[in-house]
């Protein structure tokens, strides 16, 4: 295929600004798709993904389409809408020479609609302004137009406008593809290399890998080559997408598609990587890759001690299909056997944990996420910390470090003031302010990770009664006042809710950890101090009380049916607790760390 009539583009867009019903829309007005085949949202191809709205990894269709008497193909890039894969949706970007920006015409430039963007600009894209929703009665292109022309200094009066719902000027957006984003560059004479942008696993034919070709070709039989994974294999099928895997003979410079060689496992193929042949003249690898980051770190333990090596095996499935999660076993005196995960965000550990749920019945108590610390102490030894009980005691540290971010918040302007505070309230550094319109804002502050993870999204939900968006991209690590808090029951300490935050924030957090443990916990049939401190420093105290009456008591000693329910609703609730010490601590009360706000 000659490069100039191939056309490779993403979509960009805020969350439900309708990127997907634009992808199924141009998939029909090119007849990859017929509507009678065309199910909803073909693109979002994963149960969760439609359950939370939300296109979690990066897909890719091959679609032809005629535009003024030549044929073109047009390569659809579909990226992920969340910053937990910033560096899959990096990478995808790196593939395209152009991308649709999409706005909704009625909700405007969003959070996610300029982080998007600017990652977009940052690539060298051609970006084509795309007004979705018209059809809706509230629309408001104008405005809209000024907004991305106000914030994103782009040109919008070209803007299209287009109802992705009804189809309405679907196919001008199409030919702005063509007039608008360039053909790609590239020599199919030179040695092969691709951009590895996605991997699928299938049950039958092993890995599945995306490419995008930059230079030289691919033909089923070749011997190729993963430069950082350092791997060889014989390609076995290569195709295209369209969007079912359709087989082809060769690819070239400039094309998307798949290639297939017997590969067991995802862990081998790196998003980021290239690949080239394995004989003869090698390209050099394509810059910008790195290694998964994971941000993100929770415990995972069975409920049953007996469940153990399930839980392994569980874990060791998704991870087939998922090479950026990882785990490592880890003990808890309070939890037993269970596994450190670490994942590269808060929705990363959300899906994990929902396939882990739907795929297993093993009862599981998750303990609060946290960040990764970097700790220098003072013998000098650099560690990089996931559990906040491997954090040494505060004698023994010299210094500190968490993660910062850097956040933009997009909200209706009478909102500045609430959110001001709340990222003051979190110790937020004030970076910028800018008006998208006279009604809309946009804040830029630094923050921790941490913060962030906390509660940053729900505080931000409540306080614009639902009309704030943020988006967040990692800045690097920053010396922090940072404390463990450890919580004790009844003087034993819990190393499973012991936390890391700011030393100023400690008291506040204990006496909220405590509170929520005390009406978390049962009475037992002794008293039950709580209490959290800082190493020897006891910085709140909760006690409960005994109870003085056995739960039978109540039945009268009649009916007998009716004890047994009541002991069997025990047995119940006890598979749910672990004990502590004589004490029984139910599993909700391991994330009451988590949900005190
Ligand atoms: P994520 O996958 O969550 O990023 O969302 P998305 O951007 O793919 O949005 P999606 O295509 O799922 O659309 C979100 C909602 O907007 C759905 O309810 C669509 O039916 C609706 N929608 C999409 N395009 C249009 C349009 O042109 N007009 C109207 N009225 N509704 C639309």
């Amino acid at each position: 295929v000659d490069p100039q009539f191939i056309r490779n583009f993403s979509i960009v867009a805020h969350i439900d600004h309708g990127k997907s019903t634009l992808a199924d829309r141009l998939l029909e007005v090119t007849a990859t798709v017929s509507k009678r085949e065309m199910k909803e949202q073909l693109l979002d191809d994963m149960d969760l993904e439609r359950q939370r709205g939300i296109t979690i990894k990066a897909r890719a269709v091959s679609m032809l389409y005629v535009h003024e008497g030549q044929e073109y193909e047009l390569n659809l890039i579909d990226t992920p809408g969340h910053v937990d894969f910033q560096y899959e949706v990096s990478r995808s970007l790196i593939c395209c020479e152009g991308a649709l920006l999409l706005v909704d015409a009625f909700q405007g430039v969003e959070a996610q609609t300029v982080a998007n963007a600017y990652n977009a600009i940052e690539h060298d894209l051609e970006i084509v302004p795309v007004l979705n929703k018209i059809d809706l009665v509230h629309a408001r292109p104008d405005e809209v137009k000024e907004e991305i022309e106000q914030t994103l200094g782009l040109d919008a009066s070209e803007a299209i406008g287009c109802s992705a719902k009804t189809g309405l000027h679907c196919d001008q957006v199409l030919d702005a593809v063509i007039k608008r984003v360039p053909a790609p560059t590239g020599d199919p004479e030179a040695p092969l290399q691709a951009m590895v942008f996605d991997s699928v696993y299938d049950d039958y034919r092993g890995a599945i890998v995306y490419v995008r070709l930059m230079n030289g070709a691919i033909r089923k039989g070749d011997k190729i080559k993963f430069l950082q994974a350092g791997s060889t294999h014989d390609v076995v099928e290569i195709g295209q997408l369209a969007p079912a895997r359709t087989k082809r003979d060769r690819l070239s410079a400039g094309q998307v598609g798949y290639v297939i060689c017997n590969i067991k496992s995802l862990d081998m193929v790196h998003i980021g990587d290239t690949l080239t042949a394995a004989h003869g003249e090698q390209a050099e690898p394509l810059p910008g890759y790195e290694e998964p980051k994971r941000m993100v770190f929770c415990g995972l333990y069975p409920s049953d001690g007996q469940d153990f090596e399930e839980l392994r095996d569980a874990l060791s499935k998704l991870k087939v299909n998922d090479p950026s999660f990882v785990f490592e076993p880890e003990t808890s005196d309070a939890l037993g056997f269970g596994f450190r995960c670490g994942f590269l965000g808060l929705l990363h550990m959300e899906i994990v944990q929902q396939r882990l749920e739907g795929e297993s019945d093993i009862d599981l108590v998750q303990t609060a996420p946290n960040v990764t610390y970097r700790i220098t102490k003072k013998d000098g030894e650099e560690l990089e910390v996931h559990t906040p009980t491997r954090v040494p005691d505060q004698g023994e540290i010299e210094k500190f470090e968490q993660p910062i971010v850097r956040v933009s918040f997009v909200m209706p302007t009478e909102y500045i003031g609430g959110i001001m505070k709340l990222c003051a309230d979190r110790r937020g550094e004030f970076i910028r302010q800018e008006y998208l319109s006279p009604t809309r804002a946009m804040l830029v502050y630094d923050l921790a990770l941490a913060e962030v993870v906390y509660d940053m999204h729900d505080r931000l939900k409540s306080i614009t009664r639902g009309f704030g968006t943020m988006d967040y991209e990692i800045k690097g690590y920053e010396e922090g006042d940072l404390v463990r808090l450890d919580v004790l029951v009844k003087g034993d300490r819990v190393d499973a809710l012991s936390i890391v935050c700011d030393r100023r924030d400690a008291e506040t957090r204990g006496r909220a950890v405590i509170k929520k443990l005390k009406s978390e916990i049962p009475r037992h049939m002794f008293e039950v101090p709580l209490q959290a401190g800082i190493g020897t420093r006891i910085l709140a105290r909760e006690t409960i009380s005994a109870m003085r009456k056995n739960v039978t008591a109540k039945c009268y000693g009649g009916d007998i049916s009716r004890k047994r329910k009541l002991w069997e609703k025990q047995k119940e609730g006890k598979k749910r607790m672990k004990s502590i010490g004589q004490v029984d601590i139910p599993q909700k009360a391991f994330l009451a760390v988590l949900e005190t706000g």
